[in-house]
């Protein structure tokens, strides 16, 4: 038998030899939706499965498990995902004994209903439980569905170590903290990740050395809203800039990322750590949402434009050349022209490296939905995206210009796809640089 044991309220599997002697062989392919969080849970779920006696796979034809890892946040990225179980089915009609697993933030959202709709489902698992994939695949092999969407206040999943089998060797996402309190309006977020929980800063860093020990050269921590990142140990609290500081410390050629960031809670104190440190990249993910105070308080977030600015004026004032990026919502409940102009001139007034820019989309159970009316016609939700994308399109130039004819550090990432003697890589904004080069190589550090 293998060994199975109780934790956070979830029958979990430790990795035995029974189960590598009965999956020997098999094959599982996985594909990741949404955001980089899900990204790292598609490498916790391979060590898991590995452990299990897995093998990963590129190709879907060859796999006798296909888990697809997807994403809630708006309507077309659940559209989406249909789309390619669609695209399943027909696998699975020359292959009847594959099975199909649904992960992540739509499995949690639906739950059976996802069983029900979708009949090519096999698996259903939620954020929380996936140490229980080793069992749930077996029962499906039985021919029966199987279903785990128990969300935990304890899973951090701090004793895995991901597997990395989509990777560039360089840098990694590493994740600190899961689930969300925030409670913003429009976010199905805390009703699929559930509760916010911090992870032991100890297993962090392990991790962490255990990726520079195997070359990488560059990590993004990665949580919600990493700014409330806390570690209660006897007495002894870890917070995030704490964190920061300790991983930066760990290793000077490491560079260190994080994301995201959450406007009413980014303190000083990290932005001094980010000053401090050569290391700890001069980049802000920082979502504003809305440039409007009255949406900003109907979306809940917790601030003003006034706050907002002020923190930005913060960043440009303690981090000298700071990129800042954002997530902008268009269209939102009650939103007017007014409002919408507002965003506009946010955009304008930071001076955004980039933005991750959408149309507001209502989801199920949120606030929003509950107790808004969903009122921006579509036709006036597109146009003021595009309004906000052609702005920010603009500022973006920009933005590049002012690092015209100066000169950056690059982390060499790649050989370029349109020549062998390119190589690309980021500089500490983020920005991705193009160069000439026959001599350097992937992982290197070269000024441009
Ligand atoms: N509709 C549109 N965009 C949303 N986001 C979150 N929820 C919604 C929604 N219901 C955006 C926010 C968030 C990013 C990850 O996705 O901008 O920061
Ligand atoms: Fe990530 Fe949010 Fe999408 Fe879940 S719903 S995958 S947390 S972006």
């Amino acid at each position: 038998m293998p060994v199975v044991e109780k934790s956070n309220n979830i029958v979990s599997e430790t990795l035995s030899f029974t189960g590598i002697l009965q999956n020997g062989g098999k094959k599982v392919y996985i594909e990741t939706y949404g955001c980089q969080m899900n990204v790292n849970d598609s490498e916790v779920v391979m060590a898991i499965l590995k452990g299990s006696g897995f093998n990963y796979t590129e190709a879907t034809e060859d796999a006798d498990l296909i888990l697809i890892n997807t994403c809630s946040i708006r309507d077309n990225a659940e559209q989406r995902v249909r789309g390619r179980l669609n695209y399943f089915r027909s696998i699975k009609k020359k292959k009847p004994e594959l099975l199909v697993g649904v992960l992540g933030c739509m499995a949690e959202r639906l739950k059976e209903k996802l069983l029900e709709e979708e009949k090519i489902v096999d698996i259903v698992v939620g954020p929380d439980a996936y140490r229980d994939l080793p069992a749930l695949v077996r029962e499906a092999g039985t021919g029966q569905k199987a279903i785990n969407v128990l969300l935990s206040r304890e899973e951090t999943y701090a004793d895995i170590s991901p597997v990395r089998y989509d990777s560039n060797g360089i840098s990694a996402f590493v994740s600190i903290m899961r689930g969300c309190n925030n409670m913003c309006s429009y976010c199905v977020v805390p009703y699929t990740r559930g509760a916010e929980r911090s992870r032991d800063p100890q297993t962090i860093l392990r991790e962490v050395q255990e990726l520079t020990n195997n070359g990488f050269k560059e990590v993004t921590l990665l949580g919600q809203n990493v700014d409330s990142y806390l570690w209660k140990q006897d007495d002894q609290n870890t917070t995030f800039a704490q964190l920061l500081e300790m991983v930066a410390q760990l290793n000077p050629l490491l560079r260190v990322r994080f994301s995201t960031s959450h406007p009413k809670d980014l303190t000083n104190e990290v932005l001094h750590m980010i000053a401090n440190y050569p290391n700890i990249c001069k980049s802000i993910h920082l979502p504003a949402q809305s440039g409007s105070s009255r949406v900003l308080e109907l979306m809940k977030r917790g601030y003003t434009r006034e706050w907002y600015l002020s923190r930005v004026e913060a960043i440009k004032r303690i981090i000298p050349e700071c990129a800042i990026t954002t997530d902008i919502i268009a269209g939102f409940c009650g939103e007017t022209e007014e409002d919408h102009q507002q965003t506009l001139s946010l955009i304008k007034e930071v001076g955004y490296d980039f933005a991750f820019m959408f149309k507001y989309s209502e989801r199920p159970k949120t606030y929003a939905q509950r107790k808004y009316t969903d009122d921006v016609p579509e036709e006036v939700k597109s146009r003021r995206l595009q309004e906000i994308i052609d702005v920010q399109h603009e500022i973006s130039e920009q933005t590049k210009l002012n690092y015209l004819g100066k000169e950056y550090e690059v982390l060499v990432e790649g050989v370029s796809k349109k020549s062998k003697h390119e190589l690309f890589g980021r500089t500490t904004h983020n920005q991705v640089v193009v160069f000439p080069s026959d001599t350097h190589n992937v992982g290197d550090y070269v000024r441009v």
